[in-house]
């Protein structure tokens, strides 16, 4: 199988890595995050994805000016302390999320000078996984979304961004409006790509009716146990898009249906390997322009996914995996 693909002017391995994990709640400490980046790279994980969003509030609200930015600056020291070739790695991140802790705190004031973009008094889309005493908060205002991608660039040490994602539709804000902020952008040489992700097919076709070719890649959630039902992916492979699944392996805030995983644990005892590498070697079988990015908090997890670009699955084993992920999908 075709383990390579084009993805943003870099021909790399079509399996990366997400580094949500080592940056927000159950993060490990620093050095064992930045162990398992370069135990990634060592591998030979050449796409590192990461998110403006991607840190931990230290106070009610969306957090302090020193809270920001830390999944990207350990993107940044891991890469500057690494013993390989930089210039091979893409890195990719997303703009338009923050992080909040304690929902009903939201709506206090914050000033612009925290870094937070919210205005006061200002109520926005609030997403938190269960359990948690994080949420997600959707601001995809164009001026938002330009000045983070702007951060984004100071937090990476870059002048400009390899690929930047829109992190997701914000309800309050019209899709059109965000993607012309990719567009200018784009436009402005902030970035040399841009991307998508949280969006189905007719985000997809609106986008590319106002980015263009700049539009590369949509990135949304894809795995056994939530397999697209709206069938974004298909859409990519006709519209030529690179398609990047998030939650690979089903994540590890939410819970998800175990089940899903069954046939993938049998197809691991044929080859003697854990189920993760089974469930990474179908997806990379999906689509050639496919792009999965596991996250892992220690470098034995990194080491056991990347392995999956050396998996062979048979053709038996692909279509009773195909099977029983399109059976749940209906
Ligand atoms: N665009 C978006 O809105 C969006 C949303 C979510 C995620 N993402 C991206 O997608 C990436 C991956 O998603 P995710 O972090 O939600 O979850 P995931 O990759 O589906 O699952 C990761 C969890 O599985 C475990 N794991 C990983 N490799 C393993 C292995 N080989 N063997 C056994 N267990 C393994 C780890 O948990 P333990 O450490 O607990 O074992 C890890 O945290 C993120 O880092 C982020 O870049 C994007």
């Amino acid at each position: 199988m075709m383990m390579n693909g084009e993805l943003a002017g870099f021909t790399i391995p079509r399996l990366g890595m997400g580094t949500m994990a080592l940056a927000i709640e159950g993060r490990p400490d620093r050095d064992t995050a930045i162990r398992t980046i370069h135990a990634g790279l060592d591998a030979g994980v050449r796409y590192l994805d990461t998110a403006w969003s991607y840190y931990l509030p230290s106070e009610p609200g969306t957090g302090t000016a020193k809270d920001l930015g830390y999944g990207e600056k350990l993107v940044r020291d891991a890469l500057a302390s690494w013993n390989g070739p930089r210039d091979e790695v893409l890195v990719a991140t997303k703009t338009g999320y923050r992080r909040t802790m304690e929902v009903p705190a939201f709506v206090a004031p914050v000033s612009d000078s925290e870094g937070c973009g919210r205005r006061p008094g200002e109520e926005r889309q609030h997403l938190q996984a269960a359990g948690s005493q994080y949420g997600w908060m959707a601001d995809s205002r164009p001026e938002t979304m330009i000045r983070d991608a702007k951060e984004s660039a100071l937090h990476l040490g870059v002048d400009t961004l390899d690929l930047l994602y829109s992190h997701g539709p914000d309800p309050a804000v019209p899709y059109e409006d965000q993607c012309g902020a990719l567009k200018q952008l784009l436009d402005e040489g902030v970035i040399k790509y841009a991307g998508i992700s949280r969006v189905n097919n007719e985000q997809i076709d609106l986008a590319r009716s106002i980015i263009g070719n700049g539009l590369i890649a949509v990135q949304n959630q894809f795995s056994p146990s939530h397999p697209d039902p709206e069938r974004t992916m298909e859409h990519c492979k006709e519209l030529g898009l690179a398609f990047v699944c998030w939650s690979p392996l089903g994540g590890f805030l939410d819970a998800f249906d175990q089940r899903a995983y069954d046939p993938f644990r049998e197809v691991a005892g044929n080859h003697g390997c854990s189920y993760q590498r089974v469930v990474l070697a179908w997806e990379l079988s999906r689509y050639s322009r496919l792009f999965t990015i596991p996250s892992a908090r220690n470098p034995q997890e990194i080491n056991d996914s990347f392995a999956a670009t050396e998996l062979t699955l048979t053709p038996d084993e692909l279509a009773m995996l195909n099977a029983s992920v399109d059976a749940r999908r209906g």
